[in-house]
């Protein structure tokens, strides 16, 4: 019998960011051929009946294979992170490519293709982080990226061997406002941590978690504050990543009531984690937990919880940053327990984002199927430039797709070893998940089926990014106001 598709999934009850229907979905060269009921034959088939399917998930915000100082190395390279990635749902990522001080972007770039290409399971893009915008680099290498489809940089505030000041930071503003590209701003404030760090190094106060006291909420409030005045100040949109606190996540919709165009991201860890789980007690095991911004306190996760239902957040990503527990490259630098200054920071949680945000936010009616799908895959294409291609489901977008299994009296208790990431843990052992992807499809291709990864090394593509779409009106216009 011939068939019409390469790919049918029967009787999906899809959700995208604004609709909810039954439909097939008729694949045929990795794109969304057709959709409607009673489609031809496909040489493949899925049964969705009664299943949620929500357009595969964009990622965002990760980090993979990252060159950073040594002995910290980054745990998951291309291949594990991205098959962890497509077993918990995930489709498309996009990681950064960083300068080094020094160095040019376009070595950042080259390198980093180096490191993807072959390897990647799942279509990728970079951000840039620049960490040296030097004159050259403003007037010519920066805009000529953003060209080829680097059309985002992430800007740091703090990080001695990353950050920029205020001036630098207007300069990228203003080009990125000049270019249409999306600037993604870290915010705390660089000087408030290194005071406290010295002062609770100085009362001899080293154990991890004193990472959350040198870095308390006001840090990241008052960075915020000045992010959101410098983009003001150059009239340009720009997005703040991983927002954790309460007092930021005010900051951020005091900007929205003035008119500004202000995106913000936020992550599982401020969700599920919080301070106490750097330590009670100066136990070493809390390292699991460092990362930046810090967890906060229950008061702070009800605020992201409530800032992801009303629309404040733009974005959820998983800012992965796989630094193994045990060993001489991850949380024990040579292998040894060190003041918490020292610790790498991040956490890894590519696999575990999309089912944490089903289980704790749809399946308990926190928020609808259809913000889940704006947070995680419509709003990301979107900010980034890889709408309608991806973060949707419909006829010409890539056939990306997660079918859900939801088990709401079957839960199902995470454990590191379920998980497809090579990090040595996951922070969220345990927790109770009632709902888990049954498929995921990625261009048209079951690269997951419940138990199994399917996909190879090196099917993920490059993708050149389009500018921003999410903020209205064409670059020049907004520029222009
Ligand atoms: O602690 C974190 N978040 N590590 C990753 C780097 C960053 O700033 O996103
Ligand atoms: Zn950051
Ligand atoms: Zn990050």
């Amino acid at each position: 019998m011939n068939s019409e598709f390469d790919l049918v999934v029967r009787n999906a009850q899809v959700a995208t960011a604004s609709d909810t229907f039954l439909t097939d979905i008729g694949v045929r060269e990795g794109r969304i051929a057709q959709m409607g009921l009673a489609l031809a034959s496909g040489r493949r088939e899925i049964d969705a009946l009664g299943r949620v399917t929500t357009p595969g998930g964009i990622d965002a915000h990760c980090h993979l294979d990252q060159p950073i100082a040594p002995p910290a190395r980054m745990t998951d390279d291309f291949e594990s992170g991205t098959r962890s990635a497509a077993c918990g749902g995930t489709t498309t990522i996009i990681p950064f490519a960083a300068q080094h001080k020094g160095a040019t972007l376009r070595a950042a770039v080259e390198d980093y293709h180096r490191r993807a290409n072959g390897r990647a399971c799942i279509d990728y893009g970079f951000h840039l982080i620049v960490s040296d915008p030097t004159p050259d680099i403003i007037a010519n290498e920066l805009p000529q990226l953003i060209a080829e489809g680097y059309t985002s940089f992430k800007i740091y505030m703090t990080y001695d061997d990353l950050k920029l000041d205020d001036g630098q930071i207007l300069r990228l503003l203003a080009l990125a406002r000049a270019h249409g590209a999306m600037a993604m701003i870290h915010a705390e404030n660089s000087d408030c941590i290194a005071w406290l760090t010295q002062s609770l190094l100085d009362a001899g106060l080293t154990a991890p978690r004193y990472h959350a006291a040198s870095r308390p909420m006001l840090v990241e409030r008052e960075a915020t504050h000045r992010a959101i005045s410098l983009a003001e100040l150059v009239n340009v949109p720009m997005l703040l990543v991983h927002v954790s606190a309460r007092e930021a996540v005010e900051q951020i919709q005091w900007a929205r009531n003035r008119g500004l165009k202000v995106l913000s991201e936020t992550c599982p860890q401020y969700l599920f984690l919080t301070a106490e789980d750097l330590g009670i007690d100066d136990s070493y095991e809390g390292a699991r937990c460092v990362c930046s911004p810090p967890p906060r306190d229950t008061a702070s996760q009800q605020a992201i919880w409530a800032a992801l239902a009303d629309g404040t957040f733009t974005i959820f990503s998983s800012d992965h940053a796989p630094f193994s527990f045990d060993g001489p490259h991850g949380k024990k630098p040579d292998g040894e327990e060190v003041a918490f200054p020292h610790i790498p920071n991040g956490i890894p949680g590519i696999e575990t984002r999309l089912p944490l945000l089903y289980s704790e936010g749809v399946m308990t009616g926190r928020i609808s199927v259809n913000r889940f799908v704006e947070l995680t895959a419509t709003n990301p294409a979107k900010t980034y430039g890889l709408h309608p291609r991806k973060g949707t489901i419909a006829i010409g977008s890539d056939a990306d797709f997660v079918i859900w299994n939801e088990r709401p009296d079957d839960p199902v208790a995470l454990t590191n070893a379920m998980l497809h990431h090579a990090v040595d843990y996951t922070p969220y052992e345990g927790r109770s998940l009632a709902a888990w992807p049954a498929y995921t499809v990625a261009g048209g291709e079951i690269v997951w089926d419940g138990e199994r990864f399917l996909g190879t090394p090196g099917r993920g593509r490059f993708l050149a990014r389009g500018l921003p779409t999410i903020v209205p009106g064409r670059p020049a216009e907004r520029a222009a106001r």
